[in-house]
């Protein structure tokens, strides 16, 4: 069977990282870039995985995390946000103690810092709501007043997430969040 050569992937031939050649990495490079979308899909295929993710909730993670979006994009939030809605705790899919980095990481770098900080500390925040059945301080908040970030933090934990828990809320399916999955993963900014 022969193969045409216009499907054949292009790749860098080095066998070690110490003998590459700028000209293999930029092959790297752009392949990297071709498949971009593969972000997108990878995003789309983990929180589709958080419908068996239940954990005694009222609602699956899924929902949860679609419930979440729907409420900030019925608020008029931008793109950005909404997107971070739906993906503030697609760490979940992985591992439940450090979901809020896993998520931020994910976003970092498709996303303006304030949607980044509100998710890395959106438990923090959260905790203002349920951290005294745990003998925790509820205003760890507190600590963050003065970052620039701190608004939209506060109105994601007491608007859109610790509301999102309701199985009866008109709430938006994944496929209409696609779109805006797409366009949020489909560049990023830094690294
Ligand atoms: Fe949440």
């Amino acid at each position: 069977m022969t193969v045409s050569p216009a499907t054949t992937p292009a790749t860098a031939s080095f066998t070690s990282m110490d003998v590459s050649t700028a000209e293999q990495w930029a092959v790297v490079g752009a392949e990297t870039a071709k498949h971009q979308g593969r972000v997108a899909d990878r995003v789309l295929l983990l929180l589709g995985s958080l419908a068996d993710v239940v954990d005694g909730f009222a609602v699956d993670q899924l929902t949860h995390c679609l419930q979440t979006a729907t409420r900030a994009e019925r608020a008029g939030a931008d793109e950005q946000v909404v997107v971070a809605s739906l993906c503030h705790d697609i760490g979940k899919a992985i591992s439940v103690p450090n979901h809020p980095r896993i998520a931020a990481e994910i976003l970092r770098p498709y996303v303006r810092d304030e949607v980044t900080q509100a998710i890395l500390y959106h438990q923090e925040f959260q905790g203002r709501h349920y951290f005294h059945h745990f003998d925790m301080d509820p205003n760890l908040r507190d600590g963050h007043r003065n970052e620039p970030w701190y608004p939209l933090a506060e109105q994601f934990a007491d608007e859109w997430d610790q509301t999102s828990f309701d199985p009866d809320y008109p709430t938006e399916p994944l496929a209409h969040f696609e779109p805006a999955v797409r366009s949020v993963f489909a560049t990023p900014h830094s690294f």
